[in-house]
Parts: C-alpha cells; structure tokens; sequence
C-alpha cells in the first residue's frame, strides 16, 4: 500500500530553539518514516507580519532548513523545500481565495490574536488571507495529514472547508488533510513562559555548551526556593521541566534531593546544562559540518524545490481540468 502523505512548514524567522525541536521538529523526524513527507520553508508567510526586514529571509530559510537536517530530516526520505521557489502556491492560493468568504477569513482565531500584538490594528490583504495560502501549501501536494501545534489547527480546518468546497463543486480532487496534534509537554522557556525568541527566554539548538550553561545559570527556578538549603516545588520548576526531558534517568533523586533540600539550584542547574549539551552536541555537530558545507544545503533545497515542483504542477493539471478552465 502506497504511504500516506504528509506535509509541514514552519515560517523561517530565525534560528530554532528547544521548543521547537521538542514540539515540532522530533516530531517530524519521528513521523517521515511513516509517511511520504514534505517540508518547506513558508517565507512568503514572514510577509504577513514582517516586511520591513526582508533581507533576512534568505539567510533564516538556510538556518532553518540546517537546523532541520541536523535534528535527523533527512533528504533522502523527505522532500525540503521553500514556499517562495514553487510558483504553483500563489497560483492555487489565487483560484482557493475565490471559494473562501469574507466572513470564513474574519472568524479565524489565530488572525484575532494576532491583530490584538499588531502595532497597527490594521491588517493587510494578504495577512487576511494567511489561511487561504496555507491551505493552497498544503492542498497543492494533496497532503493527508499535518502535524501541527495547536494554535494551527484552525488554519488546517479552513483548509479542510476548502478542499471540501472545491471538491463539491468541480469533482473529486483532494483529499480533505487532518490536522496530527503532537502530544509532548511543553518545554517552558527559561522565565516560564512559552519558549519564544522574541521573549528573549530560548536556549537555540546552534548553541554550545558554555552558552547554554551561562543561560540556565540565569533561568528563573522555583520561586520559594531561596537558599542552597531550603526543601524545593520541582513540580513548579522550570529546570526540573527540563530534566524531564533531557535527563530522565536522575528525576527520582533529583526530585527527591531538591524537595528535602539537600540539592541546591546551582549544582542542579550545572548537571542541566550538561544534559542539554549532551542531548543537542549530535545536532550541535552536524550543524557545523552543513554551515561548512553551504553547497550541500543548497544542492538538498534545489532537489527537493524540483521534486515539490513536479507534485504542485501535477495538482495545478487537475485543478484545471476539474474547473475546465486554461
Ligand atoms: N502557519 C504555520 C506556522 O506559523 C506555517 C505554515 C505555513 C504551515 N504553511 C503551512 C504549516 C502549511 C503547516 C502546513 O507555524
């Protein structure tokens, strides 16, 4: 039986941190096995929310892609590709914004809770449609499946109603893809709150060891601990949150030891450290050979451009045969 396809894309806005590798891209790693993937990078959907810095979106989609091969993306499984090399996006993106309503568009959660940050209020028309050409990014590879955070899931049900209503309307052509919810627990960043680079509270995968250790030295522990001796709450910890992903087998005594109080923060937070570094030297390693080896990233972003390129004009052939139109 032919494996079910798969496609994914994060906007390229920077390098990636722990919170992404946790609740994204180990996940990715983990599902290409499974499924016949796809992975782009959307930077035409960086313009949505940031045109005055274009000049930068060249040099992040090249980190995010070396990011996503060192965490174990591998080329010969996956197509890896950027959004703005396949033409065929804005095409589809054109015909779906037809079938799509105004008032569809200004329901959209994520676009209220975007508009609220904006400086401006005021949308552009293209912000508007984020959601109807992340819909044609996903239709146009007649994806089945999409793993996503949750706060991406509305956008996958828009995609659904859209694929829904063209197939109503010219036949049978897409599939109606399925948001894939991951279910790891949330790595906080180092305050507390969501892992975030523009909250400045991000430990990056490119990071080395005394980088990492002089950034947990500083992360916010459990607030009633004050002094070396005094019982700790790991439960409220955020560097406890971070043994639990990155050193498992110690959690029984350092839960213990941090609770009676005879583990200070300071040791604790050293023995962390070290576990990050352990955990993302592979990556870390990897990462320096591509950065050496920037023909080579390129070479895998030009294959798979052709690749997705064959897939999306395959789907605009249908597209147009099922509108009888072109
Ligand atoms: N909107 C997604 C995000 O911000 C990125 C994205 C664009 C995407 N197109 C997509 C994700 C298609 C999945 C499928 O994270």
């Amino acid at each position: 039986m032919a494996k079910k396809r798969m496609l994914s894309g994060m906007r390229p806005t920077g390098r990636l941190h722990l919170g992404n590798l946790v609740g994204a891209l180990e996940n990715w790693v983990h599902l290409q096995e499974e499924y016949e993937s796809f992975f782009f990078a959307a930077d035409w959907h960086v313009l949505t929310t940031d045109l005055e810095n274009t000049g930068k979106i060249n040099e992040d989609t090249l980190q995010v892609v070396i990011d996503w091969l060192s965490a174990g993306i591998d080329p010969e499984k996956s197509t890896v590709f950027v959004q703005s090399k396949i033409k065929e996006h804005a095409e589809l993106f054109l015909l779906f914004s037809m079938i799509i309503t105004v008032p569809r568009l200004e329901r959209n959660p994520t676009l209220k809770e975007q508009v609220r940050d904006l400086k401006s209020k005021i949308v552009s028309y293209g912000h508007f449609g984020y959601p109807v050409l992340q819909a044609a990014d996903i239709i146009i590879y007649k994806a089945d499946v999409v793993p996503v955070g949750e706060d991406q899931v509305p956008h996958v049900e828009i995609s659904r109603e859209i694929a829904r209503k063209f197939n109503n309307l010219y036949g049978n052509v897409f599939p109606e893809p399925e948001p894939k919810l991951t279910f790891t627990p949330r790595l906080p960043g180092l305050d507390g709150k969501k892992m975030s680079k523009s909250l400045n509270n991000a430990i990056f995968l490119s990071e080395t060891p005394d980088e990492i250790f002089q950034k947990v030295r500083r992360a916010i522990t459990d607030p009633q601990k004050v002094r070396k001796n005094d019982p700790g709450h790991p439960e409220v910890c955020n560097i406890f949150a971070y043994h639990q992903k990155f050193n498992k087998e110690e959690i029984p005594e350092i839960e213990k030891d941090c609770k009676s109080g005879i583990l200070g923060c300071v040791a604790c937070k050293q023995n962390c450290a070290n576990k990050i570094s352990d955990y993302l030297a592979p990556i870390r390693e990897k990462r320096v050979m591509y950065e050496k080896d920037m023909d080579l990233v390129k070479d895998i972003i030009n294959n798979g451009n052709k690749k997705a390129r064959e897939e999306a004009q395959k789907t605009m052939a249908d597209v147009y045969k099922a509108m009888k139109i072109g």
